[in-house]
């Protein structure tokens, strides 16, 4: 809705006129349809916005051994904590209920889309669009839901039933329940959270000043370290090494992603606390730990941050940077 009629008058006024000006404020840019084609990259239920291309079977899977397997397992399974993508059929109506792609997922088109949109988790929308048919073509045949034939494409993609479909059903509830209040109303500011759910709310960033990052869960004060009051590592005390001074780019680009934030229990980036045990096994653990992988107490670090385009080298400079960093 426009507020007042002049705005509304200069934005007809600039469609009338067709200049291409950035809005009424005279900011920003015009959306060109390349920018917008960008964007509109959701795949429906029916297939539409499947691109063409094409992917097979046998072409997922040394991909997925190559992009995805260091953290969802050689066969799905999943690698310590890591999503489990594949198995878990019979288990959502039981105490235990495990919710994979082949159990719960409800259209194969979620996973072309998800993939494609958000992984492999630490390169996000770097695989091409055979690439995505092929893997999620793989990863359908690890759930049993086609054969080692199957071919991946805009057609055959979107006739694939999932085993959980018809336990799905449109929630056509309104998105907010309350009554909108326009006079009297209570000053937001005033409100209180006196209560949260154990484990599940996140509170850190409701204490102000309080120095715990926003991924701080009550019941699991371990996930965020006291250390710092944002995620920002401090810097400027510290002469890096020239090695340090490679890493740090590596680090933005492959490690930050867990590292400075702490997530799936990665020592944070900056936290004395957090590295001074891990420090004195030595460079060299850290280094093998780093380029290999490995499980440990706290999660699991997958090889090269799962970023198995980085050498050695990389890898090693990354944690020069982060280990100087967190002394
Ligand atoms: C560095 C680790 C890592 C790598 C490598 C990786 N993923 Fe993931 N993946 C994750 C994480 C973490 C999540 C959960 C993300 C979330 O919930 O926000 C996830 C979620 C998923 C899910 C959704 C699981 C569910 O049931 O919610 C799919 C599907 C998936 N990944 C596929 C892939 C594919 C395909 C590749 C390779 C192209 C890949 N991932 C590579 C870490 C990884
Ligand atoms: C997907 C999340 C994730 C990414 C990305 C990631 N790490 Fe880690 N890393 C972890 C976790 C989790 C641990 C802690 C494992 C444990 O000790 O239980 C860890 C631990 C480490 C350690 C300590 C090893 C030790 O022996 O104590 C080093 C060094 C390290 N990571 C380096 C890196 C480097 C370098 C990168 C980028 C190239 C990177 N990590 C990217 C999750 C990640």
């Amino acid at each position: 809705m426009f507020k007042s009629l002049s705005v509304a008058s200069v934005f007809f006024s600039l469609v009338v006129s067709g200049t291409l000006l950035a809005g009424p404020l005279g900011i920003g840019t015009t959306a060109t349809d390349e920018v917008i084609a960008g964007w509109d990259i959701d795949v429906r239920p029916d297939g539409m916005g499947l691109p063409v291309g094409e992917g097979s079977v046998a072409a997922g899977e040394g991909l997925y051994e190559a992009k995805c397997a260091s953290c969802h397992g050689l066969f799905g399974e999943g690698e310590g904590r890591w999503p489990v993508l594949s198995g878990g059929e019979g288990t959502l109506d039981t105490l235990h209920p495990e919710k994979t792609v082949g159990s719960y997922w409800p259209y194969a088109s979620t996973l072309w889309d998800y993939i494609h949109r958000a992984m492999p988790y630490t390169a996000p929308q770097s695989l091409t669009d055979d690439e995505t048919y092929s893997i999620s073509a793989y990863i359908l045949y690890l759930n049993d839901i086609v054969d080692d034939e199957f071919i991946a494409n805009k057609e055959t993609f979107a006739r694939v039933k999932m085993p959980n479909e018809a336990n799905f059903y449109v929630d056509n509830r309104p998105d907010a329940q309350n009554e909108r209040c326009f006079k009297n109303c209570a000053d937001p500011k005033l409100f209180e959270i006196v209560t949260t759910i154990n484990g599940v709310t996140p509170t850190g960033h409701f204490k102000e000043d309080s120095g715990v990052a926003a991924n701080h869960y009550e019941g699991n004060p371990s996930a965020a370290s006291e250390v710092g009051t944002s995620n920002e590592i401090s810097t400027t005390k510290i002469v890096f090494s020239d090695t340090a001074v490679l890493g740090e780019g590596v680090y933005d680009k492959a490690c930050q992603a867990c590292h400075s934030s702490g997530i799936a229990g990665a020592p944070k980036t900056g936290d004395k606390t957090a590295w001074v045990s891990r420090i004195e096994q030595g460079m060299d653990i850290l280094n093998v730990h780093a380029i290999n992988g490995y499980q440990g107490e706290d999660g699991v670090m997958p090889a090269k941050g799962g970023n198995m385009s980085l050498s050695n080298d990389d890898v090693i400079n990354a944690v020069a940077f982060m280990v100087e960093s967190s002394r």
